[in-house]
């Protein structure tokens, strides 16, 4: 008889909404591994807000060296107003992007059945596509400063870094993920004012699908925000800048329905571990009314187990996510998470 599979998750449920969501996205993944035959061993830690604001620490280095021990991270959402902007999602997220080196970000874009998209005239397989943004490099590494700050001289630079290796490493991953599914790999870029990034992009993009096979498209970030809109068909997997991802996964959400079914995953596809997380914030406003939305860290928690290689599970997760989401504006946090976890269970809809 083989060893019982078994995980350890660390958990960083975070601030607001974020424990509420994260507890429901547990016990889909548990009622999984109960299901397929595998544990989790979770493990929590405080970071947030609170700890930050008794502490004045975002993210120790011993808790960082215990995050690099574990098999993958669930996180729930940080940031409060009483915390500085910037503190948390610099000193903590963005950290543990960069020090685990989690070059993806996996943005799945898809409109389910029973969710209302803005658009018009849109079915559900009419929106289904991914967004792989790279995840450690661009303005995002932080290079730049402010001088003669406060005088009428004051400048600031944000430096963009893109690195050969960084977006060739995002664009097999993509081309990857494009050959598991329809074929179709779209580069958004601003290569008409960018010139030197997107044409790194632009090269490294044509290597990596000539390689792989993978048809190549390209589409400017402004004309592909037209397109999310006017036509989301058109795109299978789009690989684009980490800002440019960021922005463009905020309008994905929105004509997939909203923010209360965006998922993410944060992966370095090469090592452990890697970190999943909904796209939305804390939303400290619903905080503790049982009204926030747990499908979006739901289908997170459904990345996370596929990443673990529990793929079964993790289309149960997604299915429980999914058979539960007509109607589900009627349901509180708790008592939506309990029917995602009841239908993982049993295989069945929840009714
Ligand atoms: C996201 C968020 C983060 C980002 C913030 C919180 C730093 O907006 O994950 O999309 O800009 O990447
Ligand atoms: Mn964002």
């Amino acid at each position: 008889m083989s060893a019982p599979r078994g995980y350890r998750v660390a958990v960083l449920a975070g601030d607001g909404i974020g424990p509420e969501v994260v507890a429901e996205a547990r016990k889909a993944a548990e009622a999984a591994g109960a299901r397929f035959g595998f544990g989790l061993d979770w493990v929590d830690y405080d970071l947030g807000a609170d700890r930050w604001l008794r502490t004045g620490e975002a993210l120790p280095d011993a808790v960082l060296g215990e995050l690099r021990e574990v098999d993958a991270i669930l996180l729930g959402a940080v940031g409060r107003p009483d915390v500085p902007p910037g503190v948390l999602e610099r000193g903590l997220l963005l950290r543990l992007r960069f020090e685990l080196d989690l070059y993806v970000n996996l943005r799945p874009v898809k409109l389910y059945p029973g969710v209302a998209s803005p658009l018009a005239d849109v079915k559900p397989d009419d929106i289904d596509l991914v967004v792989v943004r790279e995840n450690t490099e661009g303005v995002y590494v932080g290079a730049g400063g402010t001088v003669h700050r406060g005088g009428p001289a004051e400048a600031a630079t944000e430096t963009s870094i893109e690195t050969r290796a960084g977006v060739e490493r995002c664009l097999r991953f993509a081309a990857a993920k494009a050959r598991e599914r329809a074929g179709r790999l779209t580069l958004v870029h601003k290569t008409n004012v960018l010139v030197h990034a997107g044409d790194l992009w632009q090269r490294a993009a044509r290597e990596v699908a000539e390689e792989t096979g993978v048809a190549l498209d390209y589409a400017h970030a402004d004309a592909a925000c037209l397109y999310l809109v006017s036509d989301p068909g058109r795109f299978d997997v789009i690989a684009t800048d980490n800002l440019f991802g960021d922005i463009l996964t905020d309008l994905g959400a929105a004509i997939a329905g909203g923010l209360g079914t965006a998922a993410s995953a944060n992966l370095n596809p090469d090592s452990s571990p890697s970190l999943f997380e909904p796209v939305h914030g804390s939303a400290p406003d619903i905080a503790g009314t049982g009204r926030a939305n747990p499908v979006a860290a739901v289908l997170s928690a459904s990345l996370l187990l596929d990443h673990l290689g529990e793929r079964e599970a993790a289309a149960a997760v997604e299915a429980g996510a999914v058979a539960a989401l007509p109607g589900a504006a009627g349901y509180s946090t708790q008592a939506l998470g309990d029917r995602i976890a009841t239908a993982v269970a049993g295989g069945g809809s929840p009714n």
